[in-house]
């Protein structure tokens, strides 16, 4: 007995110091965040428009918008719904490319299996973005269909019968934000597709050059040219500097071309090298453009680029409580908290930034410096940790807020495909205005939209799994698309319990 009870206490003074010396005592294990990374790029699957292909995995969706551009004589099939709508919006569909992609350049290392699924993911978009940025010469088409329109039916993207109208930008009607994060999206993409295709990457980073370009000689914000069917929805709040800074970075990052360095640095001061921001998002790139930049000096030393590094640790203390510069909000149970719609994109795309940044500054032993005390890599993984840990179920409420992971998540979620019947169960059409008896029935949606993470609770930690009540139970694809990289991160970064 007393052998026993030695022994017992030597196993747990030991744990107690594995514990102290890792990540470990962790809520899941890596098998858990290897199937939400699995569960995290199939989420895609069920976003897509145009004709599905024979390997797709959702299989309660059919084709759509396969006529999308045909009035126009062009072709915009293909490419994602941004949302639980049937909308391609151009601006959230390329920050989302951008971020996958920097999810596999990143942490693709980690991602074993599930390195084709998610490059896949990123062509899907991709092959879209191309054939908007090249159809006609002088413009790129940025959406296909009227937003109002769409948002006053409830039906299957199968079904869909309203408007498809196409909006372009051009010399005369500019939109520098939405085209610069084009180029960034096709730039970053072109890193993916280096190794495995380099002719399709060849043609993603010259097209991302052709887009830059026209970008930034035809300045103007696209809310100021099409502003009635892309606000309030994708309004541009920020404007087009930031888009412009991080569109060059990203085709400096692709292809070391001196020019995009020479535009960085006469025309940064001006595009917001010297602005700090606390928040990453689809509307303002500003906190992901430096964390990017900061990579030239943590890794090359360039001494122009020192700012980023500086502006970079100013980003990541805001996030971290305690030290000097901390001024972000989070629940009660630990989530970051910045926004009642849709707040889960901000948690996902800061995740993204630590871990990122962590990476960077673990190349040469850096830290970030916040106020008199320094940060370590450590600290910024740990943080990221809690965050991811609080979507997939480690939070008061007790809920994984990805569907379909974990024994309890959202059953309502705000999506008209997974909401309705499947056309293959359900081949009639539903029209328009008897979708909505789907939008307002108390059942659970009919198709499991594996993967995707909703919008998320409220500033209390509580979320009401209400069809209706979008704020909360919404997906997006730029929810989820900087998350994917997180959770590759942590397969392979977490000790087994
Ligand atoms: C570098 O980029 C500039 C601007 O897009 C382009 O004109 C030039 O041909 C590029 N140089 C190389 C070596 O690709």
């Amino acid at each position: 007995m007393a052998y026993a009870a030695t022994f017992s206490l030597v196993t747990q003074v030991l744990g107690l110091t594995l514990c102290l010396l890792s990540l470990c005592c962790s809520a899941f294990t890596p098998q858990d965040y290897s199937d939400a990374l699995e569960k995290s790029i199939l989420f895609f699957e069920g976003q897509r428009s145009g004709k599905l292909p024979a390997n797709q995995r959702a299989t309660w969706r059919a084709n759509s918008g396969l006529s999308d551009g045909s009035s126009y004589h062009v072709d915009l099939v293909g490419g994602y719904y941004d949302a639980g709508d049937n909308v391609k919006f151009g601006l959230p569909m390329a920050f989302t490319t951008t971020l996958l992609a920097w999810s596999v350049i990143e942490f693709g290392d980690s991602m074993h299996n599930q390195i084709e699924n998610a490059k896949d993911a990123v062509r899907w978009s991709t092959d879209y973005l191309l054939k908007a940025a090249t159809s006609t010469p002088g413009a790129l088409y940025v959406q296909v269909a009227d937003p109002n329109a769409d948002h006053r039916c409830w039906e299957r993207p199968e079904d869909m019968d309203t408007p498809r109208n196409v909006y372009k930008v051009s010399a005369q009607n500019p939109g520098s934000d939405v085209a610069a994060e084009t180029a960034a999206a096709l730039a970053a993409a072109s890193i993916v597709f280096k190794d495995s295709d380099p002719s399709y990457s060849g043609k993603l980073l010259h097209t991302a050059m052709k887009v830059f370009d026209f970008a930034d000689r035809y300045r103007g914000s696209y809310s100021d040219s099409i502003g009635s069917v892309v606000c309030p929805f994708y309004c541009s709040y920020s404007g087009y500097h930031d888009e412009l800074l991080w569109g060059a970075s990203w085709i400096h990052r692709a292809s070391q071309n001196s020019s995009y360095l020479a535009y960085i640095k006469s025309n940064g001061h001006i595009l917001g090298a010297d602005d700090d921001d606390f928040s990453f998002s689809w509307d303002d790139k500003r906190p992901g453009t430096k964390i990017l930049l900061s990579k030239s000096f943590l890794e090359k030393n360039n001494e122009e680029f020192q700012l980023y590094k500086a502006h970079s640790d100013n980003y990541i203390c805001s996030l971290l409580p305690g030290t000097s510069n901390f001024q972000a909000q989070y629940t009660p149970g630990g989530l970051l908290y910045k926004a009642s719609e849709s707040n889960l994109q901000y948690v996902t795309s800061a995740t993204l930034l630590l871990l990122t940044y962590a990476k960077y500054l673990r190349t040469n032993g850096g830290v970030a410096t916040c106020g008199s005390s320094k940060v370590t890599a450590e600290t910024l993984i740990s943080e990221a940790k809690k965050q991811v840990d609080y979507i997939l179920g480690d939070n008061p409420a007790k809920i994984s807020y990805m569907v379909g992971f974990g024994k309890k998540y959202p059953q309502h979620i705000h999506h008209r495909g997974s909401s309705l019947p499947s056309v293959h169960e359900h081949p009639e059409r539903i029209s328009c205005n008897d979708g909505f008896q789907y939008l307002h029935s108390g059942s659970p949606n009919p198709n499991v939209l594996v993967g995707a993470i909703v919008g998320g609770p409220d500033s209390k930690d509580s979320f009401s799994d209400d069809r209706n009540n979008y704020q909360q139970s919404e997906p997006a694809t730029y929810i989820n698309a900087p998350v994917v990289g997180a959770l590759a991160f942590f397969s392979a970064n977490t000790n087994p319990n």
